[in-house]
């Protein structure tokens, strides 16, 4: 059998991961060949050998190779490069999910029009395989919901804080470890987990790459006294990216919420991500595993590189049917019960005005807190409230903070699963 030729655009920490296990690997991999590395400069960490090292990425393209696995990030470069390949009848395995999010649609018909693959294994949940699972094993299904917690540094920070630890000395942990994008800003301001999500409402209903009206939000306002009010009521606080198919359309969202701590996604500490799918004949199940970092990440991509060289005939995935989009709904129509954090002044009356402007937005109120006085002498007022449609809370939480007697002010949405 022909070896299976790889060449290997970038050479930073998920590059060099895929290298040491391929050359590691104890023959399993003696089918395949790295024929060259394309890296602007060399990464001390990794000696890449005598393998053939272009400093300009895009003669990879042009080398003898059957499959170029773009590992450069950043959208407009890789697509550039990712299209160049299929165009040159290489085909792609790329972990790059800003690009696939960004321009999935016109890449994969770029790869069908060249009769060459495209896969994008480790672009969600780095090697817990999902994306193949969704596109193959699930074909005979009909989904109803895709949910989970896309972004291991996100559930890494959260799970973290959860114990105590602050928030920034665990981002540079994750940024340590790996885990993090080289702009953390992508992680913790919830794109990354939108893009991933994106992909599998990509596959999972058709929408579109890149999908409209989605709604993101990060965690950067997620406070460890959010946990303990949580807890309070037997819950927990996680990052969660939710693709949902009603009769009217698709929602798409990224965002925190609090979940009840006896959920399966709840449980899901560290790096791990977690995919709750329901869908009509398998009913509800749940895929979770390592998130981000090399080792996972090259499992996933190693993966692709499998089924390529497996499927020389075969599709190794069932792309989207872009021609089949569905309507995608607005976030401000969505429904949904909400933890309320105020921070107010303490003085008679206050807690009059917040249940009197409720009131008004037909708001209603499961259970209102008032906790123990803070250092700047205000008072932290918890609410959680009755289902209302997001556009309505938004207005009532505009009118609260309108008030010089509320300070501060935060939601977070509450999520059944
Ligand atoms: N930064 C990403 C994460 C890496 O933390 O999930 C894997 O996509």
């Amino acid at each position: 059998m022909a070896k299976l030729k790889i060449g290997i655009c970038g050479w930073g920490n998920v590059a060099t991961g895929l290298y040491e296990q391929l050359v590691n690997g104890d023959g399993i991999y003696a089918d395949w060949e790295i024929c060259c590395i394309g890296a602007r400069r060399d990464n001390p960490k990794c000696n890449s050998g005598s393998t053939k090292i272009f400093r300009d990425i895009f003669e990879v393209v042009e080398a003898d190779i059957d499959v170029l696995v773009e590992l450069i990030g950043g959208v407009e470069t890789a697509k550039d490069l990712i299209t160049r390949a299929l165009n040159s009848g290489k085909h792609v395995v790329t972990a790059n999910k800003a690009v696939i999010f960004e321009h999935g649609e016109e890449l994969i018909n770029l790869a069908i029009k060249n009769n060459v693959k495209l896969l994008f294994e480790s672009a969600v949940c780095a090697g817990t395989p999902v994306i193949k699972m969704l596109s193959n094993d699930l074909s005979a299904n009909k989904i109803s919901q895709v949910a989970g917690m896309l972004n291991g540094t996100t559930n890494f920070i959260l799970s973290n804080m959860e114990e105590g630890a602050s928030y920034e000395s665990v981002l540079q942990e994750a940024q340590e470890k790996g885990y993090a994008e080289p702009d953390p800003s992508l992680d913790v301001n919830g794109t990354d987990a939108a893009h991933k999500i994106g992909i599998l409402a990509a596959l999972a209903f058709n929408s579109g790459l890149p999908a409209s009206d989605f709604h993101i939000e990060g965690i950067e306002n997620i406070q460890s006294q959010d946990f303990i009010y949580a807890n309070d009521f037997h819950m927990t606080v996680k990052h969660l990216a939710v693709a949902k198919l009603n009769n009217k359309g698709v929602e798409l969202r990224s965002h925190p919420v609090m979940l009840s701590k006896d959920s399966s996604l709840a449980g899901l500490k560290g790096v791990r991500n977690g995919i709750q799918f329901d869908t009509n004949l398998l009913g509800e199940f749940l895929v979770a595993g390592s998130g981000a970092g090399r080792e996972s990440t090259a499992s996933g991509l190693i993966s692709d590189l499998f089924a390529l060289s497996k499927s020389k005939k075969s599709s190794p995935m069932q792309y989207p049917d872009f021609s089949k989009k569905p309507n995608l709904l607005n976030f401000d129509d969505l429904i949904f019960k909400y933890y309320v954090y105020l921070e107010v002044k303490d003085e008679p009356g206050v807690l009059a005005l917040i249940s009197k402007i409720f009131a008004e937005h037909a708001i209603g109120v499961d259970k209102i807190i008032q906790k123990d006085q803070l250092d700047n002498s205000s008072v932290p007022v918890v609410i959680f409230t009755d289902p209302i449609i997001e556009s309505e809370m938004q207005i009532a939480l505009q009118d609260l903070e309108n008030h010089p007697v509320i300070l501060n002010s935060k939601i977070i949405r509450i999520e059944d699963l």
